[in-house]
């Protein structure tokens, strides 16, 4: 059975050298009353098999609808769905939901934000993993509560066999949210979504539950898509990182080129936001500046060039178009983008001209290399730090 990621299994998985996911200039557009949201808008990208994407952006810029319309989880009367999304070779753009349904569980599946919505809190948790098991795999109920036991030891559920019977209630926020990574990988999928998978927990939980999707991911050889808004997440986690802004993949690279050499605005602002471990505490984190988009009636040219310091009037005219970096793999679309010299005299002319959002970014610009440097050491620092203790304490939320 894959349930537990036998070796076979993934020896499997890694000798098919083909991306596991193409998605090719996908769109998911939302017709309502006061217009047409286009939340995702012209998104193509790919996904090495056992490798991991991260999806970095604000809230709002429509990584979860990007993630869901892969899965095809949204399907509705006003959804606008156009593009392609090759999975596996399978093409999933024009499947139904009960054609997609066969493979939800078992091809791709995925892990959400606040477990106490995605866990039904008056069944008791080892019937959702069981029941999960005999719908998806059809096998009888002494083995699905063997399996569903093995499961949550996999994901470090301590005492798993006493545990299988608690409500989610029963439960701190960290062990319900293994539950629902043990109900992902139960029935042994290629590809894993983790949408913000550890927002709703304390940072030590936090850092437990990313290293242990990491070695599950390892582990199994699945293919990954964390989603978050938090560039620091993905910094140490993600092979590759796609940076979106407004629908739109705004930088896209493999993730020692995004640190080493972003290129774009946004991608900068990001990084200025990220929370540092040598900041004293309560410091204030920097906020991007302005709002995100209108995405009904998005601005002219470049979406970011109301809150961009380097914002020119071609911006606010045209487009830019994503192009490819001098890396392999690194693509980003940016008129005037960081480390140019084009850049370095919009900036200057900006300063001169007394902008706003330019005269805000000053010394933050600056700091950019630093912050990078201090980013990376950041996250080492963390990672070695958090020890996983769930194996012999009963896991508590603070
Ligand atoms: N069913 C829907 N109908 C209309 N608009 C929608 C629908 N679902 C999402 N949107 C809009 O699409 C945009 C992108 O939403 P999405 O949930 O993907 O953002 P996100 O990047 O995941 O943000 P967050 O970090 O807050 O989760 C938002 O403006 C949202 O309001
Ligand atoms: S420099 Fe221009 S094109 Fe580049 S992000 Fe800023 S506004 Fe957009
Ligand atoms: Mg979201």
């Amino acid at each position: 059975m894959t349930v537990v990621g036998s070796d076979t299994e993934r020896l499997a998985r890694a000798d098919n050298t083909e991306p596991l996911l193409v998605v090719k200039d996908l769109k998911t557009h939302f017709q309502i009353d006061a217009g047409l949201v286009k939340a995702v808008d012209g998104v193509s990208l790919e996904i090495e098999r056992g490798k991991t994407l991260g999806i970095v952006g604000e809230s709002g810029s429509g990584k979860t609808v990007l993630s869901r319309s892969i899965m095809r989880l949204n399907i509705a009367n006003n959804v606008i769905n156009t593009g392609s999304i090759m999975y596996d070779g399978e093409e999933l753009i024009t499947k139904s939901s009960k054609q997609m349904q066969k493979l939800w569980g078992v091809e791709m599946a995925m892990v959400f934000q606040d477990p106490m919505t995605s866990l039904n809190p008056v069944v008791r948790v080892g019937r959702q993993l069981t029941e999960h098991l005999r719908y998806h795999l059809g096998v009888g109920k002494p083995e699905a509560r063997s399996t569903a036991i093995e499961l949550l030891r996999s994901v470090k559920i301590p005492e798993p066999e006493s545990r299988i019977d608690n409500y989610p209630h029963e439960m701190s926020g960290g062990m319900r949210q293994r539950v629902c990574i043990a109900i992902a990988l139960a029935c042994g999928p290629k590809m894993l979504f983790a949408d913000e998978p550890t927002t709703a927990l304390d940072v030590t939980v936090q850092h437990q539950i990313l290293n242990l999707l990491a070695t599950q991911q390892r582990d199994r050889f699945m293919t990954m898509i964390m989603v978050t808004h938090d560039l620091g997440v993905v910094a140490g986690r993600a092979d590759e990182i796609a940076v979106m802004y407004a629908g739109k993949i705004a930088e896209k690279a493999p993730t020692g080129t995004l640190f080493s050499d972003m290129r774009h605005p946004y991608t900068q602002a990001l990084l200025w936001s990220i929370p540092k471990v040598s900041q004293p505490k309560h410091t204030r984190l920097s906020a991007i500046a302005g709002r995100p988009p209108d995405l009904i009636n998005p601005p002219m040219g470049c979406s970011f060039s109301p809150r961009c310091p380097y914002a020119q009037d071609k911006c606010r005219e045209e487009e830019p178009p994503l192009v490819a970096g001098s890396t392999p793999g690194h693509q980003f679309a940016c008129w005037y983008p960081v480390g140019s010299k084009e850049n370095e005299e919009a900036y200057a002319k900006n300063l001169a001209d007394g902008v706003a959002v330019t005269l805000a970014a000053e010394g933050k610009i600056r700091a950019t290399e630093e912050l990078t440097a201090e980013v990376i050491a950041d996250i080492a620092e963390l990672d070695d730090s958090v020890i996983d203790v769930s194996d012999s304490v009963d896991e508590g939320d603070s």
